[in-house]
């Protein structure tokens, strides 16, 4: 862009998780609604709180109450929702936070551009899976519901797609293990990446 500078910051990152006593990261949950990623990045966000770390959660439905609030979930709306996201995100990171991220991000290609945008601070790719059977029989909202009945448009995964992540950083498999196993799993990977 034209007439605008790029300040450096004046605290570095490294000082930054320095003092934090663990890196910076963003991990980056994928799959449909009713999944759990949000039930899980929120519990992650509690444990993580716990042992002292700088930690945050941008979640879908919050997100889309403010700074996104007018995108919709045509593909378009939800490419520049991700967009948006993955700055804010990369923002968070360069200071000093893990950020949970917990957005539906149904297409392969926004989340590989996310990588990008939060690239080289490191991105994790975290798929948490339930078959599509199960998300519609929690219906936690009734959305699959309404969405059947014709009433919601661009539904993920009934007449909107939902690309799953050919080689996710963590597979969480969510329909057959509890959320305290999903945590001790989310807090091992984070300990042998040596974030935490
Ligand atoms: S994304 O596709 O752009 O990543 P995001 O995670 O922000 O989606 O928002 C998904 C949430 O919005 C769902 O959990 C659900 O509560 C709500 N929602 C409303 N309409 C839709 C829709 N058509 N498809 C998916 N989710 C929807």
């Amino acid at each position: 862009m034209s007439n605008l500078t790029h300040h450096p910051q004046s605290i570095s990152l490294s000082e930054r998780e320095t003092r934090n006593g663990h890196k910076a990261a963003v991990l980056w949950f994928t799959g449909l609604s009713g999944s759990g990623k949000s039930t899980l990045a929120m519990a992650l966000q509690e444990a993580l709180f716990k042992q002292g770390c700088q930690v945050t959660v941008l979640d879908g439905d919050n997100v889309r109450h403010g700074l996104n609030a007018g995108l919709g979930f045509g593909a378009e709306d939800r490419v520049e929702n991700l967009r948006r996201v993955a700055e804010v995100s990369k923002l968070f990171a360069e200071s000093g936070f893990i950020v949970l991220t917990s957005f539906i991000s149904p297409f392969r290609q926004e989340r590989a551009q996310s990588r990008k945008i939060i690239s080289p601070l490191p991105f994790y790719e975290i798929y948490v899976h339930v078959d599509l059977e199960t998300a519609e029989s929690r219906d936690p909202k009734g959305l699959y519901k309404k969405a059947r009945a014709g009433e919601i448009k661009n539904f993920t995964g009934l007449d909107s797609p939902y690309e799953a992540p050919n080689h996710p950083d963590l597979l969480i498999a969510n329909s057959a293990q509890s959320i305290e196993a999903g945590i001790e799993q989310l807090l091992t990977f984070l300990k042998d990446k040596g974030i935490v």
